[in-house]
């Protein structure tokens, strides 16, 4: 049987490997996703394999229909603007149960003095759980924070202690760190009191609060995915300390992937994780005041003379942001982009690796709308081609198009590749107003000579333009 249990496994991680592989691509995500479940299943079922001897099926099988339960309708029915918060919240529940394992661990042991009923407690058993126990409630609470925010329960703009916030964040931290070493030191004697995990849990989860409130909520999903990684490495630790082989792989698997992806989305937004974890950047949504004294002014234009300018193109890229999230417009631009084929005017859709709140969130809702993978193109792909491009249709975008992020080296996104979207001969803007975007800054692009301004709620605007284009056609 235990041979049996450990093919189960290495299948299970075969199958989440290759299920990540299959996350790369538009293409293969929704089978790569199936895979990487499949296999989850077969861990979860090896794993039960492994605990046949218990009596405490009832428990198990309680468990298990709760979080079939609880974890289903969310998950169908939570809408794609909805999704980072669904993510922090599922991510949540995985920390807290790591640091639920160690606490059980630490009573089920005597506080690791007695691990496993006799066995000498090893190093990389105590440590492995005193780990997950901090690691694992820092996730949780962090994590409920981020969902809170972005659910709109706490206030999205940074809640600080001020100059206290560091010191006291160094206290929890020490804190629950010398009563892990308190733990680790009674573990090779006659253990310690149960206070002590305690201790280690509380502060943690008080540390994960105060070091996510004070972070916007624009820079969550940042924020997310750091905790995600966090939640691996914890889960990985409290593996070590089981000695489950599923737990370490897994766990280690969304560590390193998690670790990916933070660093991949901190650079494309040219910021570093140290600056997210600081604070206090984004998450107001205030528009921006111009501090340039120049007296600036934008174009207004109206859906018929956008429609006309599309209509005579050769090409036309459109540059969806948040905005097209926020106003679902997804559908409509779908419906405008096929008239304007079928009008032989070619459409390509410029994707930019944040655009919008969470990696992938415009190619998620353009895929919901059936916009073929094809059309889609990405930043370094697309760049060159803006300078010959007629018309550039921006919707709902902002910071992502903002040269200023490549000529103003006192911009606070200078630096941060973006869409060359002002080398277009001509730029329409859908947005309800002048106000700025996440980063809270003005947007140059938008007072150029060939941009004009279509202002109105993106989807309103690009129903406009299509029945303009119907008209015109
Ligand atoms: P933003 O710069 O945030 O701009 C979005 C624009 O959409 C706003 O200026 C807003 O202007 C407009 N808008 C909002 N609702 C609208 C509606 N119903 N109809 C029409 N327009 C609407 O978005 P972006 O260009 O996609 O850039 C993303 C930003 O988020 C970047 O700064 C990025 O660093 C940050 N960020 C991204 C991620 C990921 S992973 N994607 C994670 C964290 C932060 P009005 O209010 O005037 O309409």
């Amino acid at each position: 049987m235990d041979n049996f249990i450990i093919v189960l496994y290495i299948v299970a991680f075969a199958m989440f490997i290759y299920g990540l592989m299959g996350l790369t691509g538009p293409k293969t995500a929704v089978r790569g996703n199936q895979i990487a479940a499949v296999g989850m299943a077969i861990a979860v079922i090896a794993t039960l394999l492994s605990v046949l001897h218990t009596q405490n099926w009832i428990l198990i099988a309680a468990g298990l229909l709760a979080g079939v339960l609880l974890g289903i309708p969310p998950a169908r029915h939570t809408k794609m603007t909805a999704m980072p918060q669904l993510v922090a919240l599922f991510n949540g529940v995985g920390g807290g149960t790591v640091a639920l394992i160690a606490w059980a661990e630490f009573l089920d042991t005597s506080g690791f003095s007695n691990f496993k009923h006799g066995e000498e407690p090893t190093v990389h058993i105590i440590v492995g759980s005193l780990f997950a126990a901090v690691i694992g409630s820092i996730s949780f609470w962090g994590s409920l924070v981020a969902y809170g925010k972005l659910q709109e329960i706490l206030p999205g703009s940074p809640i600080t202690l001020g100059r206290a916030q560091q010191p006291v964040n160094a206290l929890l931290l020490i804190g629950a760190a010398v009563s892990a070493v308190v733990i680790g030191m009674g573990a090779s004697g006659e253990g310690v009191s149960p206070w002590w995990i305690v201790a280690v849990l509380v502060l943690a989860g008080v540390l994960g609060l105060m070091v996510v409130l004070p972070i916007g909520g624009a820079d969550m999903p940042v924020v997310i995915s750091l905790l995600n990684a966090l939640t691996g490495l914890s889960a990985a630790a409290a593996g070590l300390a089981l000695n489950n082989q599923a737990m370490i792989v897994a766990g280690m698997i969304v560590g390193a992937s998690g670790t990916i992806l933070t660093n991949l989305m901190a650079k494309a937004m040219n910021r570093s994780i140290p600056a997210i974890v600081a604070g206090g950047f984004g998450g107001t949504g205030v528009a921006a005041a111009d501090h340039t004294g120049e007296h600036k002014s934008a174009k207004a234009t109206n859906a018929a003379d956008a429609a006309i300018q599309m209509a005579y193109a050769n090409q036309v890229i459109v540059v969806p942001g948040y905005g097209m999230a926020v106003a679902q417009a997804q559908h409509a631009v779908k419906e405008m982009a096929t008239l304007l084929e079928a009008n032989g005017v070619e459409v390509k859709y410029a994707i930019h690796p944040v655009a919008g709140r969470m990696p992938g969130h415009m190619n998620v809702l353009l895929a919901e709308a059936e916009v073929s993978y094809d059309a889609l193109r990405e930043m370094d792909d697309i760049n060159g081609e803006f300078s010959r491009t007629d018309v550039v249709l921006v919707i709902g975008a902002n910071d992502v198009t903002n040269p200023a992020a490549r000529t103003d080296p006192s911009s606070p996104i200078h630096g941060m590749p973006i869409l060359n979207v002002d080398q277009a001969k001509s730029v329409i803007v859908l947005k309800r107003s002048m106000n700025s975007g996440f980063a809270g800054i003005d947007n140059p692009l938008f007072y150029a000579d060939h941009t004009s301004m279509l202002f109105g709620d993106a989807k309103k605007s690009v129903g406009a333009v299509t029945e303009e284009l119907k008209v015109l056609s």
